[in-house]
Order: structure tokens, then C-alpha cells, then sequence
């Protein structure tokens, strides 16, 4: 497959439930995911699993080319707190702070939807440094998941903002 060309055009995201995307939407998510996953990281496991239909599925495209995608598992079904997951950047398009960008509009989507609640990752371990510099602490010691170094990763809920002064108050 040729490569795309190289584009400084801001990435449009979208969150869509699977539901809500069509066919041809479905297969290319799940075979971007399989091509990084499966493929590239030579890992044969359950890579659609039963956590799509209960997650948000939040993609990034630029110039019409789906260029980075996650998932967002609901709360209760992988952990209590929502979690992130199948984070990736196709492979021509990495390198250019999209991941980066992904996962800030991932972590401001969970929290729009789950407020005040806690974010968890099971990061791959060679990345703790890549979620650390978001604001993750990871927790816990490091453990195996389908063959590759895990660790698991917490974003603590988002602080309230201080009411602004009511400054009214004692004037004439
Ligand atoms: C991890 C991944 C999403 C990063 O995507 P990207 O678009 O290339 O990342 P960015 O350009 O936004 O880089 C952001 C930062 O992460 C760092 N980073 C990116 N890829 C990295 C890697 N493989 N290892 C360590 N650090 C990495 C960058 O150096 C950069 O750091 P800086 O702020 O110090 O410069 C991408 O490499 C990928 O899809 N990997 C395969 C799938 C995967 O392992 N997903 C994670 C599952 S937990």
C-alpha cells in the first residue's frame, strides 16, 4: 500500500459507540488495530474482543485517512473507572505529536462523559513514559498481557475548579 503523503493538517476526531459506525467504518478500525497489534507486534491474540461494544471509539484522521485511534472501555466492564485502551498511530503518520493529541482529546472525552471519575490504562510497559507525560502514575507491579509487558496506569479525576470570587460582595 502506498504510503500517505506527509500533512501538517490538524487531525478531526470523532467518538462514536460501534453502533454508530458503518460498515466500512468498522473495518477500517479494526484493521488499522489488527495491522499494529496483531501484525506489527507479532501478537496473536483477541484483538475485537467483547469490550468494543461497550466502549467509545474515538478516531483521528487527517486528509480523510484514519491516522490514530482508542478506545474508551465503559465503567464496571475492565475496570470500575472508564479506561483507555488500543491506543495507536498508524504506522506512516507516527511521529508528529498525533498520539500525543489523541490521548488528550481521549482523556478530555472521558472526562466529559465519566466526571470525577478516575481514568485507567494497562500501558504497555516501554510507554511509561509517553503516559507519564500526560499525567499518568502508574501502579502496581508490571505483569504479562498476551506475552508483552504490561503495567497498569492511573489519571486521577480532574480537579474542581475554584468558584471565582463573588466580588459583589461589600460594594456600593
Ligand atoms: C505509542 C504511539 C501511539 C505513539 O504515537 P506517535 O503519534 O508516534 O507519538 P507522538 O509523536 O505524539 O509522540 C509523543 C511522545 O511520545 C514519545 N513516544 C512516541 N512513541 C514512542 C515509543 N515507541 N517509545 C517511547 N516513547 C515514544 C515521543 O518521543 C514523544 O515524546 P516527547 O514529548 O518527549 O518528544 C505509537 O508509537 C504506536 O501506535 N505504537 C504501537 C501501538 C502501541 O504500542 N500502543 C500503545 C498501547 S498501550
Amino acid at each position: 500500500m502506498p504510503e500517505p503523503a506527509a500533512s501538517s493538517a490538524a487531525p478531526v476526531f470523532r467518538w462514536a459507540r460501534l453502533e454508530d459506525l458503518s460498515g466500512p467504518e468498522v473495518h477500517a478500525l479494526l484493521s488499522a488495530r489488527e495491522q499494529v497489534f496483531v501484525v506489527e507486534q507479532a501478537c496473536a491474540y483477541h484483538e475485537a474482543d467483547d469490550l468494543d461494544p461497550v466502549s467509545w471509539h474515538l478516531t483521528a484522521h487527517v486528509d480523510g485517512v484514519l491516522a490514530a485511534c482508542a478506545r474508551v472501555v465503559d465503567p464496571g466492564k475492565k475496570h470500575d473507572a472508564p479506561s483507555i485502551g488500543r491506543v495507536m498511530t498508524v504506522a506512516a503518520f507516527r511521529g508528529r505529536r498525533l498520539g500525543e493529541a489523541l490521548m488528550r482529546e481521549a482523556i478530555s472525552g472521558t472526562r466529559a462523559r465519566f466526571p470525577g471519575q478516575a481514568i485507567r490504562i494497562s500501558a504497555q510497559a516501554y510507554l511509561l513514559g509517553f503516559y507519564n507525560a500526560l499525567g499518568f502514575e502508574a501502579e502496581g507491579a508490571p505483569y504479562l498481557e498476551d506475552g508483552i509487558p504490561h503495567i497498569g496506569m492511573r489519571l486521577a479525576p480532574a480537579q474542581a475548579r475554584p468558584a471565582a470570587p463573588d466580588r459583589s460582595a461589600g460594594q456600593a
